[in-house]
């Protein structure tokens, strides 16, 4: 493999001339974002011999390294001469600046559009919450592994019983349950919290979360209201897929994929039948109610939706990503 030699001489010769935050980025992008030479060579690397492969591997480790440090001590010179900190603040708004809606805040709202004319009722849930409404009401075995440091974000490590970031917006059924009356329809929209970040992942994201607690709902009630709600939401026909999965909260569970172009099966939402457990534990008559639950990735949709490959976009602040949603 050959491996130029002088990309750190270039790399740096080219951050001298940078004027903006952007450019630095744009730079950077070059040298270590997915396109760049170091990334895509490390992704040839299976291609060769394993003597060839071990020596290519050491270079491109090095000279990644010494890219990233060169990359991470000039930030600091490019923030110093940066447009924003060159702004007065104290000139009148631009009356031609309009701002818009968050591209999460419009796939959140147009979820909810949907779910509201079926009676829905939208609730708001805690962000900080306790053990008991995030896991142990949601029938999570002591041992489940979603209960682990490495998932939750506690906010009392010496005391794990006490409060923690809820790591999903399942948290709300259970208040729901406990507090209103039956029968209930309730979608609850909100930002969750897991130990997690890459190009897929965030430690924050949004979840929405649906339930249903009525006489004699099924689980072909549930098929048909997901079913038509990701119609609607993709508006065409889709092809979907209720993959049996495991949730302790729900009996049976499933997990939603949806064909997509050609990416195939794209895994979208969970759901199931509220487990008996679970309504026991809200003081529900088993007997005569029966429950169905869904809690779906919001990020994730609008990534489908708008054809968005980075999670990490939708919060960077970048007013060119940004600007592509107007409202
Ligand atoms: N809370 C689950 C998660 O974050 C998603 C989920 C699955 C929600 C099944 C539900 C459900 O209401 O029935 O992974």
């Amino acid at each position: 493999m050959q491996i130029p030699q002088d990309l750190i001489e270039t790399a740096t010769l080219k951050l001298k001339s940078v004027q903006s935050e952007a450019e630095f980025f744009q730079l950077r992008a070059q040298y270590l974002g997915k396109k760049s030479f170091v990334v895509t060579a490390f992704s040839k690397l299976r291609e060769l011999q394993s003597d060839e492969k071990l020596n290519a591997a050491k270079e491109l480790n090095i000279l990644k390294n010494n890219l990233t440090k060169l990359f991470e001590t000039s930030i600091e010179y490019i923030e110093g001469k940066s447009d924003y900190k060159k702004l007065d603040v104290s000139l009148p708004a631009d009356p031609f600046l309009v701002g818009s809606e968050h591209p999460i805040t419009k796939i959140s709202q147009k979820i909810i559009n949907y779910f509201t004319p079926l009676n829905y009722q939208i609730f708001s849930g805690n962000e900080i919450e306790t053990d008991f409404y995030n896991f142990e009401a949601l029938n999570f075995p002591e041992n489940h592994p979603a209960r682990q440091m490495h998932d939750t974000f506690y906010l009392n490590s010496s005391n794990k019983s006490e409060y923690l970031l809820r790591t999903h917006t399942s948290n709300t059924q259970v208040h729901a349950m406990l507090n209103e009356d039956l029968p209930l329809y309730m979608l609850s929209p909100g930002r969750v919290f897991r130990c997690d970040s890459d190009t897929t992942h965030l430690p924050m994201f949004t979840q929405i979360e649906g339930l249903v607690v009525d006489e004699d709902v099924t689980f072909g009630d549930l098929k048909g209201v997901l079913i038509d709600f990701l119609e609607d939401f993709f508006n065409e026909k889709m092809e979907v897929r209720f993959r049996p999965s495991y949730f302790p909260f729900t009996e049976p569970s499933a997990e939603v994929d949806i064909k997509f172009g050609k990416q195939g099966w794209l895994e979208i939402l969970g759901c199931g039948m509220v487990h008996p457990n679970v309504l026991n534990g809200c003081n529900i008559d088993t007997k005569k109610f029966r429950g169905f639950a869904f809690g779906m990735g919001v990020e994730r949709l609008a990534m489908l939706y708008y054809g968005v490959t980075d999670i990490r976009e939708f919060y960077s602040s970048n007013l060119d990503f940004l600007n592509q949603f107007p409202s």
